[in-house]
């Protein structure tokens, strides 16, 4: 009924002539009386736009309606296109008629309230409604999209992995144990190893889907689940890996600029430029001794920790990769470089500006003793790894993929200054709810 009530939105109203009348939906993101006039800054899907009630245009009973009707209600209204040069957008909407679909109660999202930090978080179900977060959604939903699209324009097939996972991909530490009936299973780390399962069927597959860690560690940049972007390519190197990267970010990050500037412009105050590829590639043993100069000392072998990583990131002023990890670094998967095997074929794609790593990837061992004696060496059981390990008793070709966190990425692009901001309802060491 509501929905054939509307003949225009917030968006559409803009475009119409002086004097045209419209009906609209949506709800009162604010409200305040000026005078003999009650402006309402009405929200749809689209945006906002202005309603003016007038004494002299609405019934009387309408007009004290508007008055005591509560800001986030949910409203149906008739109105009368106004050109005004003062009003946002161009266009003021003069009401005829004001009908209540939904009301609200006393919003609790006051200026005190807001004084405690994490409020926002604890109703995060009502504070969503507000413009900033509304804009980083809409932005986060269009990174999506774009993402998928480049995939797709390129011949990806774009594949689902499961939640229930027996055995870890990234590491024993970071996992979430569920029970499973009477057995133990984990939530998913990364879909890698599915993916490489599936590359000897599709070649090139990507997987959009929530990851899981349980990392205690309360920074602004660890979510417990967040969203993993990840692709895996048969007969590709770690070079050609890291050009995949390039492209996808140059794209995404092109369409965002397109699609969705203004929404970029009210969360960061201006645009960012889309990276273009090449990206430069730095080895480890250079980041080391770039933290050297800055003070930071990192024994050789040894992943950076939070500082490190920061300070490398402020180095840049756009993405940049560290290669060739040493293998006491990262998982057991990589491929040992055949020409410096205390190193491996793999790459973490940085953010610049100090918001570092948005990627994790390399070439995969693809030859079953490698692998087998990889998993030994790391002090793992082959068992756990049966069928990963089969696979590359069947054709397996070398192969190499990688996997973004859609939260560090849009953290870094929109200058949030938590991840939490980057999620509808971020998940932490601490926020469970709501
Ligand atoms: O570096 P990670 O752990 O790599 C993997 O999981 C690989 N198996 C991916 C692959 O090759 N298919 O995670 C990949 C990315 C990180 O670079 C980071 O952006 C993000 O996932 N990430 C997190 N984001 C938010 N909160 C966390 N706790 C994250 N852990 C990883
Ligand atoms: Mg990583």
């Amino acid at each position: 009924m509501w929905l054939n009530y509307r003949n225009s939105n917030s968006m559409d109203a803009k475009k119409r002539e002086e004097g045209d009348k419209v009906r609209l939906i949506g709800w009162i993101a604010s409200k305040r009386v000026h005078r003999e006039k009650i402006f309402i800054n009405l929200r749809d899907r689209y945006g906002y736009i202005q309603l003016v009630a007038r004494g002299d245009m609405l019934p009387t009973n309408k007009y004290e309606l508007v008055k005591k009707t509560n800001i986030e209600s949910a409203i149906a209204v008739e109105g009368v296109i106004k050109r005004d040069e003062r009003a946002p957008g161009g266009v003021e909407i003069h009401l005829t008629d004001f009908i209540v679909i939904s009301p609200a109660s006393e919003w609790p999202i006051t200026l005190s309230a807001l004084k405690s930090p994490g409020f926002l978080f604890d109703v995060r179900h009502l504070s969503l409604r507000g413009p900033k977060s509304r804009a980083i959604m809409i932005i986060r939903a269009e990174l999506l999209r774009a993402f998928i699209e480049y995939f797709l324009i390129n011949d990806y097939v774009w594949i689902q992995a499961p939640t229930f996972i027996t055995s870890a991909v990234e590491g024993g530490a970071t996992l979430f144990p569920v029970k499973y009936f009477d057995k133990m299973a984990y939530l998913t780390q990364s879909a890698q190893f599915y993916e490489e399962a599936a590359i000897c069927a599709f070649e090139k597959v990507f997987v959009v889907q929530p990851s899981f860690r349980s990392e205690k560690s309360r920074t602004r940049k660890h979510l417990t689940e967040f969203w993993h972007v990840e692709a895996e390519v048969a007969f590709a190197t770690h070079e050609d890996i890291m050009k995949v990267e390039e492209e996808l970010l140059y794209y995404a990050t092109s369409k965002l600029i397109e699609r969705v500037p203004n929404e970029i412009k009210y969360v960061r105050g201006d645009l960012f430029k889309p990276p273009e590829p090449p990206f430069e590639k730095i080895k480890y043993d250079e980041a080391l001794s770039i933290l050297h100069n800055k003070g930071i000392d990192i024994e050789w072998g040894q992943d950076f920790g939070a500082e490190a990583e920061r300070e490398i990131s402020k180095q840049f002023e756009k993405p940049f990769f560290i290669t060739h990890y040493p293998v006491t670094a990262r998982s057991f998967y990589h491929m040992n470089d055949p020409n410096r095997p205390e190193v491996t074929l793999s790459s973490d794609l940085f953010a610049p500006e100090g918001y570092g790593e948005l990627t994790s990837g390399g070439q995969r061992i693809h030859r079953y003793e490698d692998l087998y004696e990889k998993i030994l060496e790391f002090g793992l059981n082959p068992d756990e790894y049966k069928w990963y390990l089969e696979l590359r008793k069947y054709g397996m070709p070398p192969h190499s993929g990688f996997g973004l966190g859609v939260e560090r990425t849009l953290r870094w692009l929109l200058h949030l200054s938590h991840i939490r901001e980057a999620i509808l309802f971020p998940r932490t060491p601490t926020r469970l709810y709501p």
